[in-house]
């Protein structure tokens, strides 16, 4: 006589359990998906919007979260203009795609992604090492029109090559920078010192 097997080691048991839990998961991975895509939209939570190349960006450290926080600040045009939402983006999209096009993660990291001969990228526009605010705009378009003359070398000798970038593309390249900057990377890069800025 065949005796039947207990429940659970029945295997339309065990089938019925893979399809539910298969089925259960891709609808949570839809979620997150979602989920994500709202969190890294411009103008969501940490990510600002494109506009905010338009104002003085400030990173200070935030006592209660124990973190830095970028502080959107007054009105300070970016090359003296007013950009609107959709001239902001296509700025900011123009230096993306550069940045992108040219492989500047071959040597630099931009939110932590990319490779460790040269800076993290994340705040480079609030770098210190520009000086002031005031010199900024002036020494990064020059730094990047022509790095191999205008090397900084942050003490380790190391030289960027010439991207050969056109004057559209470098004004793009500092506005995602700047835009960048202003992203809320939860205190990364750790310990970073920002340039001091007009509003602090
Ligand atoms: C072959 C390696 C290499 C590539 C590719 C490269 N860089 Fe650099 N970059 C460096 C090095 C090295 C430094 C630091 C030395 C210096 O300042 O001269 C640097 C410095 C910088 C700085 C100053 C960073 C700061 O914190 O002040 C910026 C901005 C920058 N690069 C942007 C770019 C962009 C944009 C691209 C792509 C178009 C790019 N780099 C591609 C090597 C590279």
């Amino acid at each position: 006589m065949k005796t039947s097997a207990p429940w659970w080691a029945a295997e339309d048991f065990w089938r019925k359990c893979a399809i539910f839990i298969t089925a259960f998961m891709a609808l949570i991975l839809i979620l997150l998906t979602f989920h994500s895509l709202a969190a890294i939209t411009a103008g969501a939570g940490r990510v600002p919007a494109y506009s905010v190349i338009n104002h003085r960006i400030d990173y200070r450290f935030d006592r209660e979260l124990g973190r830095s926080m970028p502080i959107i600040g007054d009105e300070v045009p970016l090359f003296g203009t007013k950009f609107s939402e959709v001239e902001a983006r296509e700025l900011v999209n123009l230096g993306k795609l550069t940045v992108q096009a040219k492989n500047c993660m071959n040597c630099h990291t931009l939110l932590g992604n990319g490779a460790y001969y040269a800076p993290d990228l994340t705040k480079a526009w609030l770098d210190p090492g520009w000086g002031n605010e005031q010199a900024r705009e002036l020494l990064m378009t020059m730094f990047l029109k022509d790095p191999v003359a205008n090397a900084r070398t942050f003490g380790t000798g190391r030289r960027m090559p010439n991207p050969e970038l056109s004057d559209a593309e470098v004004r793009g390249v500092i506005a995602f920078l700047k835009w960048m900057s202003a992203v809320d990377t939860n205190g990364f890069p750790h310990g970073f010192k920002p340039l001091p800025q007009g509003g602090s």
